[in-house]
């Protein structure tokens, strides 16, 4: 990782994922270029979900894989959990507090999974999330509120989400005048997108992020999908 001079920083569902074809076409131009493409996967899902996304898709190993709204990050083939990392996120993370506080508000549903980093709820409208919010925002709860395609909400620590991971893995690494390709869907994906890295919103995304601010590093493509990253690389990066 720490030589990578090209690398694609991707969210998975709706984003890497969603449309086979062009995802074998973007595949097969990577493997046809001289240089190599470092892959970054930076999704919603937790590690075990994203692990059997990469199986069923068949999608290439990452070289790092940020699962859980960017507070979990693995490095490398056997992904190996970066402690360092963890540990942040450890601190003053309060998820009992954050789950008593959304237990209050009606039309807050709790997801099913158990999560470790982040507290995450289903909403079916837009209300539940401003009462959150302003909740949240009153207690002395140190957190990230990250709301994505009108139905998911996420509480993560304050240090954490998926711009903050992918700013920590670059440092981390070293990796300095990166040609970076930022690919994204949704509303979690807007704090990577808006890093000032070359950054692709893809053209099947979600209305919050179709009418997101115009930003200048941001190309919005007219393809959906891997077919979207494939043409903001063209934009970018294709001499
Ligand atoms: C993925 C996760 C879900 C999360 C959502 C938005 O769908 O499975 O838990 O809330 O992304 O980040
Ligand atoms: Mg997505």
């Amino acid at each position: 990782m720490k030589e990578a001079k090209h690398i694609l920083a991707t969210d998975l569902d709706g984003t890497l994922v969603g449309d086979p074809e062009g995802l074998q076409q973007l595949l097969k131009f990577y493997d046809e270029q001289v240089y190599d493409v470092s892959l970054i996967y930076i999704t919603g899902r937790y590690c075990d979900s994203a692990l059997s996304l990469i199986e069923t898709e068949n999608l290439p190993i990452p070289d790092i894989l940020v699962t859980d709204v960017g507070t979990s990050i693995y490095i490398g083939e056997k992904f190996e959990k970066d402690l360092e990392w963890e540990k942040r996120m450890k601190e003053n993370w309060m998820p009992d507090e954050i789950d008593a506080l959304a237990s209050s508000i009606p039309g807050l549903t709790k997801q099913p999974m158990i999560l470790e980093n982040r507290c995450s709820y289903y909403v079916s409208e837009i209300q539940p999330v401003e009462e959150f919010k302003r909740k949240l925002a009153v207690s002395a709860i140190p957190h990230k509120l990250i709301f994505s395609g009108g139905k998911d909400v996420d509480v993560v620590p304050k240090g954490s989400g998926k711009g903050q991971a992918l700013q920590y893995i670059l440092k981390k690494y070293d990796i300095k005048d990166p040609n970076l390709l930022v690919a994204g869907d949704s509303g979690n994906d807007l704090e990577m997108l808006t890093l000032g890295f070359p950054s692709v919103i893809v053209g099947n995304a979600q209305p919050e992020l179709l009418e997101s601010e115009a930003h200048p590093m941001i190309f919005r493509a007219k393809k959906g999908f891997a077919g979207g990253i494939h043409e903001a690389w063209a934009h970018f990066h294709s001499k």
